[in-house]
């Protein structure tokens, strides 16, 4: 296959401006392509939120951006290219992206949001001409960067972007950007598109649905959600529009940045590890009490751990229904550590402070803790009401903690369950979110340790034996935009 020039479009890329997985995959997917040879470069915001010590290494490019959404704005392109050879792009707009955090304010999301982004859409449409460089392909993220394919097949179909086609990736069907009709006219766009088929859904503008309509080919992160979203139960109200569009559509699993989740070289764990000498990971478990849960001290009680946004999807309201009942009733240990919906965010710290040497919550975002996390723990708890892909069951198998999930979206396909005796899995499944099935789902985990620890060491090396690179998944990529150039052009 001959090396391709792909432009990606992102909200969120690691280590720059990361809320979820999003921003993992954005950052790990490019690296990856650009390794294998070809040129990839990645626009996303220029939050006023990336930190100075990732600012420093930016370059403005001189000349002034202009922007042709309905009126013409003008912009800052800031330049960063990465060992890897990705170039990164920021858009500096101060009065959308200067914001303390990237979508909210802690509570709803900004009321500008639909503006936010369709600005960075326009501008992603803008960007070749400016640099004097075209796309192959436009690879977007989510209902953020959605637009690009509709300007891409409407007001940008001639000129420099004629012959570049589209892959639209949905991480996450549930968010879909909503404004009313008259984004159209700020983004410039044409008033016929605000159809039924189109654009329009429920009397405003959809702009996931205009990415899904108009985008050439469509994935989504795991073939069991892509599955998942063609029915009514998954597919939040876009099951119809995506069955339509199913032949263009496909799962491909995430990979895992290596580099960064690898417990032998991994900076951020005091002690390293793998498979063939877990020693390492029984220290990391005595710091992790050491420095953050004293005067607990570690002893023989399973450590189950949670490292999450703290949202519906994830079904981890269930879990803090259930946590006192659970640990009178098990010698467990449960440290969660996550942060979002306040209320969820209240009743795990009230879980903390009443059961101390028990239960630990950290509420906010830390990436270092995070580390130490996977690496301490013996247990990850993943209960997801849905989910698309999801990362930390690959960071945990990687570092040898099991985990627990519920068999929905890519959990499904990436854990391997143990059944009972048979010492083949890599964690432990379940298959309803009710508080009986998740309380017995720990049970079964925790007699599992107790009685047949040899069970846990075979499980715990299959885990860490996978291979979540991203070789595979990231030629699947490749071959996708390979069939979205050949539909683009022969169509
Ligand atoms: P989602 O994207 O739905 O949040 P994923 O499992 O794909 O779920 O990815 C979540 C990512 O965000 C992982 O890299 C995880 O470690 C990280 N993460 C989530 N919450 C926190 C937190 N409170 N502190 C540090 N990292 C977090
Ligand atoms: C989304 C999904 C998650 C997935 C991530 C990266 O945020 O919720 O399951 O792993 O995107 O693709």
């Amino acid at each position: 296959m001959r090396p391709m020039n792909i432009l990606m479009v992102a909200s969120e890329a690691a280590p720059f401006a990361k809320v979820g997985g999003l921003g993992d995959v954005v950052s790990s997917l490019a690296q990856h392509l650009s390794l294998l040879g070809n040129d990839v470069r990645v626009l996303l915001p220029f939050y006023s939120t990336i930190g100075e010590e990732h600012r420093k290494k930016f370059r403005p490019i001189p000349a002034v951006f202009s922007i042709h959404l309905g009126e013409e704005h003008f912009a800052r392109i800031w330049e960063y290219v990465s060992p890897e050879k990705v170039c990164f792009y920021f858009l500096e707009y101060d009065r959308y992206y200067h914001r303390d955090r990237l979508y909210d304010s802690g509570g709803d999301g900004f009321d500008d949001n639909a503006y936010r982004f369709t600005f960075l859409c326009r501008a992603a449409i803008d960007l070749p001409d400016f640099l004097q460089w075209t796309p192959d392909i436009y690879h977007v993220h989510d209902w953020m960067a959605a637009l690009v394919p509709v300007y891409l097949e409407t007001v940008a179909r001639r000129g420099r972007l004629a012959k570049t086609a589209s892959v639209l990736t949905i991480h996450n069907l549930q968010h879909q950007g909503y404004a009313d009709r008259s984004i159209l006219a700020y983004g410039g766009l044409w008033d016929s598109l605000f159809r039924s088929d189109q654009l329009e859904a429920c009397g405003g503008v959809n702009f996931l649905k205009g990415g899904i309509y108009f985008a050439n080919k469509l994935s989504t992160v795991s073939r069991s959600y892509a599955e998942e979203i063609q029915w009514p139960e998954g597919g939040c109200g876009l099951h119809g529009l995506l069955r339509f569009r199913s032949g263009d559509l496909v799962g491909i699993i995430n990979g895992i940045g290596e580099e960064d989740w690898n417990p032998a070289t991994d900076g951020r764990i005091p002690h390293g590890f793998s498979a063939e000498n877990l020693e390492g990971k029984a220290k990391c478990k005595g710091h992790f009490f050491r420095e953050h849960w004293k005067p607990v001290a570690a002893d023989a009680m399973p450590l189950f751990v949670v490292i999450s946004r703290l949202y519906w999807q994830k079904g981890l309201d269930v879990l803090a229904d259930i946590l006192p009942w659970v640990v009178n009733g098990m010698a467990v240990r449960f440290a969660i550590l996550g942060s979002g919906d306040a209320s969820l965010e209240n009743h795990f710290r009230f879980l903390g402070e009443c059961f101390r040497d028990r239960i630990w919550v950290r509420i906010g975002y830390d990436e270092s803790l995070s580390h130490l996390l996977e690496a301490a723990g013996d247990f990850f708890a993943m209960p997801s009401r849905f989910e698309p892909c999801g990362l930390n069951q690959l960071y945990s198998m990687r570092y040898g903690t099991l985990p627990i999930v519920r068999a929905t979206g890519g959990l499904r396909e990436s854990v391997q369950s143990y059944a009972g005796g048979v010492a083949n899995g890599t964690g432990f499944v379940f298959q309803d979110l009710t508080h009986q099935s998740l309380h017995d789902a720990i049970g079964w985990a925790c007699a599992t340790y107790y009685d047949r620890p040899d069970d846990i060491r075979t499980m715990q090396r299959n885990g860490m034996a996978q291979d979540f690179s991203w070789k595979k998944s990231a030629r699947r990529y490749l071959e996708l935009y390979g069939w979205a150039l050949e539909k683009k052009n022969n169509s």
